[in-house]
């Protein structure tokens, strides 16, 4: 399988912490990849590292080909390329349904958009996403009257809205309760499945990251340690005794 996304000695520093040290990694076009480590190992620096929040020291980030590295978040979001936080960035005095509409980038890019009338299409779209989430019957809700893990899925609808050839999900079950847990697992497959955006997941829920992910890569201290498919990550001497003896 080809990839969709390739990080080639990505180092990144914030004074004196090297939060990424020299990683290479590589996401299959049309796969669900996971990336697991300690607090503070790096993981969201990497994501951020990738769709542009912050420049990097050196090394590359290729996306479909393109070089992004000098890019800036939102002409990577026109790339295809979408993340999602670790915190969820909704607002909570506009309903479900505004916040699918504002999260469409060119109306990140301007704000004066915003206030435009959106075209019915695109309402439309809003509210079959809100579906496929599950929070049709919520979308006249202020979002800040969501639940927290209903407040994680209209995160994910948001991102879907703006149809994404990759997404990258940062911790997209913290915070949630088992019962909804497998109902997002549930939704992140179909999405995969049946819109074909590849995944890559930053998980400490390691029940949901071993059933999710086809291959699993593990930082420590800023450093790739190990990776492979979930069950050989699971039996990794190195990766127990950095991270899962601990959990
Ligand atoms: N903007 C910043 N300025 C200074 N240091 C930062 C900044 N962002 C991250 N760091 C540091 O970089 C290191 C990696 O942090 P990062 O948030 O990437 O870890 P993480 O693996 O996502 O951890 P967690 O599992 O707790 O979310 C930490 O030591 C952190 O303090
Ligand atoms: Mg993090």
């Amino acid at each position: 399988m080809s990839a969709i996304l390739e990080v080639e000695n990505v180092t990144k520093t914030f004074g004196g912490v090297i939060a990424n040290n020299n990683v290479s990694l590589s996401v299959p076009q049309g796969s669900i990849i996971g990336l697991i480590g300690p607090n503070g190992s790096g993981k969201t620096t990497l994501f951020n590292s990738i769709v542009g929040y912050h420049p990097i020291d050196s090394g590359a980030v290729r996306f479909q080909g393109a070089e992004l590295s000098r890019m800036r978040t939102p002409q990577i979001a026109r790339l295809g390329l979408l993340r999602t936080f670790q915190q969820t960035r909704i607002f909570g005095k506009m309903n479900c349904v505004q916040n699918m509409q504002i999260s469409l980038p060119h109306v990140n890019d301007n704000f004066a958009t915003m206030l435009r009338k959106f075209p019915p299409e695109v309402t439309e779209r809003a509210e079959n996403l809100l579906e496929f989430v599950g929070l049709y019957p919520k979308r006249h809700l202020r979002a800040a009257d969501l639940s927290f893990g209903q407040q994680k899925l209209l995160e994910f609808a948001m991102a879907l809205m703006n149809e994404p050839a990759a997404l990258l999900l940062d911790e997209p079950t913290a915070g949630i309760n088992p019962t909804l847990i497998n109902g997002l697992i549930d939704r992140l497959k179909r999405a995969n499945a049946e819109f074909g955006i590849t995944l890559f997941v930053i998980e400490h829920n390691m029940r949901v990251i071993m059933n999710l992910a086809q291959h699993i890569y593990c930082l420590a201290h800023g450093e790739l340690l190990a990776d492979g498919p979930p069950e050989e990550i699971q039996n990794d001497r190195r990766v127990i005794d950095a991270y899962l003896g601990a959990h």
